[in-house]
C-alpha cells in the first residue's frame, strides 16, 4: 500500500516507531499518536487513568512532550450507567493534568463495548526524536517499570489476584513515564520506545530487526511484579503472550539457566509499561542512579552486542 507522505514527516508509517513525527520548522515538529482500549481493572477512574498514561506513553517514549489530548470513547448507554463513564473520563482528566496536557476536544460513539483512549499531539525538536533504532555498540538498555500486568490482569479476570498484586498493578499501570522521559533527557540516549502489547522481547525485537546489531538480556536483572512469577507458574498467562512469543521465537536464543515462567513474562503483553532507555554504557550508571532516586523501580537489563546481528539472547 502506498500513504500519503511529504518530505517534513519525519517519522510516519514505514517504521515501527511509537508514533508519528511531522516537522513544522527547524525547531518544531509535532509527534501524534492515539491509544485505546477496553477496560483492564473495574475501577472506572483507575482506567481513565491508565488509558491515558497509556496513550501519553509514546510521546515520552520518543523524547518529546505531549501538549493537547482528544478523549476517544465508545459507550455501551443502553446498558451500562453513565456515572461509569463520568468516573472514566475524570481519571483521564486527572492524568492530563498531572501531564501538563490540556483536553482539546473528543469524540463518543455508541458502541456493543466500553473503550477509551486518547489521540495525543506533542511537541519535539526535529534533531532529538528518539526511535528504536540507531543503537550503538555497548549501549545499555534500562527498563523503567516492572513487566508483568498482562498476567496479573488475567488472574484479575480469574479473580485469582490479590489485593496486594492489584494495587501494585494498578499503581504501575496508571504512573506517567514522564518523569522518565524528562531525567533521560539530559543523558546519551541512542534509542528508545515503551513496552506494551508485543511485551519485552517483542519491543526488544523492533528495536534489533534488520540492524547491524544483537541484544543480550539478562533474565536475573529484570524488574518483575512479584506476584506474576506465581501467576505465571499456575498458568495465568494471557493468549497475547503465546501470540507474541509465536512472532519473535524465531529471533530469540535462551540460556537452559532461564526459567519458563520468567520467558513467560519476558513475552507477556504489557499494559502503560515503562520506558526501555537505550543509553551509552559509560552514562548507564549514573540515569539509573538518577531514575530510582525518583522512585522508579527501574534496572540495567542488559546490552547491545555486534553479534550475533537481528537476534536477542536471554540468559
Ligand atoms: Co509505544
Ligand atoms: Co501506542
Ligand atoms: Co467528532
Amino acid at each position: 500500500m502506498e500513504f500519503p507522505t511529504d518530505s517534513n514527516l519525519i517519522v510516519g508509517m514505514d517504521s515501527m516507531d511509537d508514533a508519528g513525527v511531522y516537522k513544522i520548522t527547524d525547531d518544531i515538529a509535532i509527534i501524534q499518536t492515539v491509544d485505546f482500549f477496553t477496560p483492564i481493572v473495574d475501577d472506572p477512574y483507575w482506567f481513565g487513568q491508565i488509558a491515558a498514561a497509556n496513550a501519553l506513553s509514546d510521546v515520552y517514549a520518543m523524547g518529546g512532550v505531549p501538549k493537547t489530548a482528544m478523549n476517544i470513547v465508545c459507550f455501551p448507554i443502553d446498558q451500562m450507567d453513565i456515572s461509569i463513564l463520568r468516573g472514566i473520563i475524570q481519571g483521564g482528566i486527572d492524568k492530563m493534568k498531572e501531564a501538563d496536557v490540556v483536553l482539546a476536544g473528543g469524540h463518543s460513539v455508541e458502541d456493543k463495548e466500553l473503550k477509551y483512549g486518547l489521540s495525543v499531539t506533542g511537541f519535539i525538536h526535529p534533531d532529538r526524536i528518539l526511535t528504536k533504532r540507531n543503537l550503538k555498540f555497548g549501549d545499555r538498555l534500562i527498563l523503567t517499570k516492572p513487566l508483568g500486568t498482562g498476567i496479573i490482569n488475567t488472574a484479575i479476570k480469574g479473580g485469582l489476584a490479590s489485593g496486594e498484586a492489584i494495587k501494585f498493578v494498578t499503581h504501575f499501570m496508571a504512573a506517567l513515564n514522564r518523569d522518565a522521559a524528562q531525567v533521560m533527557e539530559g543523558f546519551p540516549v541512542n534509542a528508545c520506545t515503551d513496552i506494551t502489547g508485543f511485551g519485552l522481547i517483542g519491543h526488544v525485537a523492533e528495536m534489533v530487526v534488520d540492524s547491524d546489531f544483537g541484544i543480550d538480556l539478562w533474565s536475573e536483572k529484570i524488574p518483575i511484579i512479584p506476584e506474576a512469577v506465581n501467576y505465571a507458574a499456575m498458568g495465568l498467562v494471557p493468549a497475547g503472550a503465546y501470540k507474541n512469543r509465536e512472532f519473535r521465537e524465531c529471533m530469540v536464543n535462551i540460556f537452559p539457566s532461564v526459567k519458563q515462567t520468567v520467558l513467560d513474562i519476558l513475552y507477556d503483553p504489557q499494559t502503560s509499561g515503562g520506558l526501555l532507555i537505550c543509553v551509552d554504557s559509560k552514562s548507564a550508571d549514573d540515569l539509573l542512579i538518577r531514575l530510582k532516586n525518583k522512585g522508579m523501580n527501574a534496572a540495567i537489563i542488559g546490552e547491545v552486542l555486534s553479534e550475533p546481528k537481528g537476534r536477542i539472547a536471554v540468559r
